[in-house]
């Protein structure tokens, strides 16, 4: 018999190297594991299995654009404190507002997330309000703070009343034909003009033309890219988020930045007072970067202006939209909205912004579905000053991302008496006693503390004007082609909205 020896002795395998790197990466992996259960600091927070083990799961709900509903679930099951990823917390505790965000002299501020809200490329990137160190950040909020003052908006007011105006004629326009309109894309091209003539000194009359302007569309892809490539720079990997993040949003981002630049210019090169938000800025040379002073340079202008035009545009629309699904949705809220206004004003010249001030029930309709529906999730993210900080009785420590889940915070049963249910009674000054245990504190849609909502006092009083017109001229009902889980929708700090479809009939006197 011919035995052939070599068959009988054991295989080698093919790549030792190969599976010893397997071995690594696995006993790698293991170690991880262990760590981030058993000896991580933040191990005493509960949360999700996979959470606390790995980024992995956080990295897909942001980039499905699921990440805010999936804490909010998380909380409902594990608390007001959850462990979200191994470096990461969500909270939806009043405490969380205090001790993170609210100012305080005695302690040293949170500030951003350097890796969620970068600075261009490079160190000498000019920066913007949202990505500035702190003592930075001072002088950027105080330069534009005339501008979003209550005698600012008052400037400002001429400009935006001729938009809401138009805006109004469209919608009777719509009435008279009968026709249903595509309310989210129309509040959009209403939220845009406006934002766009008082930032970049350029109309986009959307509105006038019915149509939607390219920009729109540019916008929100610049705010997914953004978003997207988060994921990728945490984990070091951002040389690969060009393979990864559709490169129509990548193009996006500088087609804005460059037409923010051009308009820009256009406005320093025509400096006289407008009624925008650059009246009263003072503009520095191109060469200030090292030393603006207290004015902003020309590079500051311009990336202030791309996040003025992006923080002031779907917010706005996104709380319209808002608003009037909700009152589509619940007849008894829509009346006492609809019968407000109109015992307020015999007229609509009467309608401004100083005089919806006194419109409790609308000004009421607008903080409940901001509290169901809140317009701005996601630039909450923060980390511990060196040396870490505290939370309640807690440490954290540096290198921790915090972050407040608003749904978890303003739809918590221990905050709010029936958390789920539209009744905005709760913020009227004689508010039923059945909410009486209400925790406003909770409430925070603007954020708190220096790094709050640059844009609150134009939100409400935009919001409240285009409301108070519209309604005073237009009833308005939701049509049946609109989704019923209308409220189900994907999130990158800006909702993907879904249709609103409304049917409008002329109120007739
Ligand atoms: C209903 C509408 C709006 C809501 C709910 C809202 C909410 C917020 C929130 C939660 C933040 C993050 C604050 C933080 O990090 O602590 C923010 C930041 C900001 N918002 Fe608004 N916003 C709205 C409309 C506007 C408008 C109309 C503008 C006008 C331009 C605006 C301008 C800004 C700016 C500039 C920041 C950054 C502030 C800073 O870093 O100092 N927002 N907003």
């Amino acid at each position: 018999m011919d035995l052939n020896l070599a068959s009988l002795l054991p295989r080698r395998p093919a790549f030792p190297t190969l599976s010893l790197a397997c071995t690594a990466v696995g006993a790698y992996l293991l170690g991880h594991i262990v760590y981030n259960l058993f000896f991580h600091p933040l191990r005493k927070y509960p949360g999700p299995f996979l959470c606390r083990i790995s980024k992995l799961p956080w990295d897909y709900w942001q980039l499905t654009g699921n990440l805010q509903r999936e804490v909010f679930r998380a909380h409902r099951k594990y608390g007001d404190a959850v462990r979200i990823a191994p470096n990461e917390l969500s909270f939806a505790s009043p405490k969380a507002w205090e001790e993170i965000f609210a100012y305080n002299r005695n302690k040293q501020q949170w500030p951003r997330n350097p890796k969620r809200v970068p600075r261009g490329r490079g160190n000498k990137a000019p920066m913007s309000l949202v990505n500035t160190p702190p003592h930075e950040h001072a002088r950027f909020r105080r330069v534009l703070s005339y501008a979003f003052s209550e005698k600012g908006l008052q400037e400002q007011e001429a400009l935006i009343t001729g938009y809401v105006d138009l805006f109004v004629d469209r919608m009777t326009e719509l009435a008279r034909k009968g026709e249903v309109a595509e309310l989210t894309r129309w509040y959009s091209m209403l939220g845009f003009d406006i934002i766009s003539d008082l930032g970049w000194h350029e109309p986009f009359h959307c509105v006038e033309s019915r149509q939607e302007h390219s920009w729109i569309r540019t916008l929100a892809w610049t705010a997914f890219d953004s978003q997207l490539k988060i994921v990728f720079r945490e984990r070091g990997l951002l040389f690969l988020a060009p393979w990864f993040v559709p490169m129509r949003l990548q193009k996006a981002r500088i087609t804005n930045f460059m037409h923010a630049r051009k308009r820009i210019e256009e406005r320093i090169r025509h400096p006289e007072p407008r009624g925008d938000f650059w009246d009263k800025v003072l503009i520095k040379g191109r060469g200030d970067t090292e030393s603006p002073g207290e004015g902003l340079t020309h590079e500051e202008m311009v990336v202030t202006a791309v996040t003025l035009v992006g923080t002031g545009s779907e917010t706005i629309s996104t709380l319209l939209s808002g608003v009037t699904y909700f009152l589509g949705r619940n007849r008894s809220c829509m009346d006492a909205f609809v019968k407000e206004i109109r015992a307020a004003f015999s007229s609509p010249a009467e309608i401004t912004m100083l005089s919806t001030h006194r419109l409790q029930y609308v000004q009421a309709c607008m903080e409940e579905t901001m509290r169901l529906y809140p317009p701005v999730i996601g630039l909450l993210w923060r980390v511990p000053p060196q040396g870490g900080g505290t939370v309640g009785d807690k440490f954290i420590p540096e290198g921790t991302t915090v972050n407040i889940n608003m749904f978890a915070m303003f739809q918590n049963p221990a905050h709010f008496h029936r958390p789920h249910d539209f009744l905005p009674e709760r913020w009227l000054p004689n508010a039923p006693a059945e909410f009486a245990q209400d925790r406003k504190a909770a409430f925070r849609p603007f954020s708190v503390g220096t790094m709050n909502c640059l844009g609150q006092n134009l939100a409400n009083a935009e919001a409240r004007l285009i409301l108070a017109k519209m309604f005073w001229h237009l009833d308005l009902k939701v049509d049946g082609k609109t989704s019923a889980d209308w409220l189900d929708q994907k999130s990158w700090t800006v909702y993907e909205k879904k249709p609103l479809y409304i049917k409008f009939t002329e109120v007739v006197r």
